[in-house]
């Protein structure tokens, strides 16, 4: 199987190294929870980083200890080279975008951007120079006089964000920026961010739980699961290449089939057989494969490449495709596998028979979790 070139390119030097960082918790009960176990991370500089995983994985605690807010109970954290232990939030070369944004709301959007800059003592007429900068940034030029409460959700948002790029900050750490903004302004501050890390060239590190919006943003994503890290890589890495089971599930729809390696093919127990890269092939040994639905089609008389036959159980018309859930094999009682493919154009009814198929090239072994 033919692997993407790693990301960052090897030389790269990192701004944000984390190095074996963990954070546990006693909760009210007494109970000690391990938010991160151990977590080694390298975010590159001038890229623009996602942290994306299920509730409750670790993405805050690990944005807050980069921050600031909270140390580390074992390992470090290091930003441009230097050790952070004991460095305040307001001291460390990074700024913080929070879900809920945090502004003040008795303040004016200039009064919220220009906050701090006034603790930093910066001179009043910079001060203003710098906050309309920061307003046309974020591409609210005019706005300084506006109250917080007469702002859109979506205002709201870019005041937040110009009130921390005003302060310049080598990495700007986001948690869940688009969490309050409906679907439609999703879409629209996910360009943005897009747009204002590349203008501004520093380094975003930004959580979601959004795979579609992780994919969508980022330079480097990187897939947590209970604390740890599962995988990391450039948006097609991961999608196309899933290291794990957790990964291939959690970041758009596969297939999986369990089963071992018979020469080039792997053997499920409901009697599938799905032709393997024999290059990827372990020695004889239970093994989970996967298949993204939009790498099956359907077989044409003359196809050459390997088959799936099966019967439609379901069948979801999705306007640009259809999504077929595919029993295979015989459906008549007994074990059998499915098999979710994406198809365009015309396709059996649900309860008819069809063949399906796929290059073995996109077949990926998963690695083995314990
Ligand atoms: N101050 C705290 N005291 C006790 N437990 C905590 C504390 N902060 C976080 N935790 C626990 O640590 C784990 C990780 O929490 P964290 O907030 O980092 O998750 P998350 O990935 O950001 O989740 P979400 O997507 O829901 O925001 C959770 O089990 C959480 O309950
Ligand atoms: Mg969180």
């Amino acid at each position: 199987m033919m692997s993407a070139p790693p990301f960052p390119a090897p030389g790269t030097t990192p701004i944000v190294c984390v190095s074996a960082a963990s954070k546990s918790f006693h909760t009210p009960d007494g109970r000690l929870v391990e938010a991160l176990k151990a977590v080694s991370l390298d975010i590159p500089a001038g890229r623009f980083t996602t942290l994306l995983g299920p509730s409750g994985c670790g993405k805050t605690t690990l944005l807050r200890l980069i921050g600031g807010f909270e140390e580390p109970t074992g390992g470090g954290i290091f930003i441009d080279g230097k050790l952070m232990e004991g460095i305040p939030a307001h001291h460390r070369p990074t700024n913080t975008v929070f879900q809920h944004y945090g502004l003040f709301p008795h303040l004016t959007v200039a009064g919220n951007v220009a906050y701090g800059l006034e603790i930093a003592k910066v001179p009043k007429a910079e001060i203003r120079q710098r906050v309309a900068e920061a307003l046309e940034m974020v591409r609210l030029p005019g706005m300084e006089t506006r109250k917080i409460t007469q702002l859109s959700g979506g205002q709201q948002q870019r005041v937040a964000l110009a009130r921390a790029l005003v302060l310049r900050p080598k990495i700007l750490l986001l948690d869940e920026p688009m969490a309050a903004l409906d679907r439609k302004l999703r879409k629209e501050m996910q360009t943005e961010l897009k747009r204002l890390q590349h203008e501004l060239g520093i380094a975003f590190l930004c959580v979601t739980h959004d795979q579609e919006e992780a994919l969508s943003m980022s330079d480097l994503v990187v897939v947590m699961n209970r604390g740890q890290i599962e995988q990391q890589g450039t948006p097609r890495q991961i999608y196309d290449q899933p290291e794990t089971e957790f990964v291939a599930g959690f970041v758009g729809e596969i297939s999986l089939f369990r089963g071992r390696i018979v020469g080039d093919s792997l053997q499920t127990e409901a009697g599938t057989t799905l032709l393997i890269d024999a290059l990827a092939s372990p020695p004889d040994q239970p093994v989970t494969a996967c298949l993204r639905p939009e790498k099956l089609a359907l077989a044409k008389p003359d196809s050459t490449t390997p088959l799936l036959h099966g019967t439609v159980r379901d069948a979801t018309y999705l306007g640009t495709s259809t999504r077929l859930e595919v029993s295979l094999g015989n459906s008549e009682g007994g074990m059998s596998d499915t098999v979710i493919a994406t198809l365009h154009g015309d396709s059996p009814a649900i309860g008819q028979p069809i063949t399906l198929t796929y290059s073995p090239a996109d077949v990926r072994l998963l690695r083995h979790q314990g």
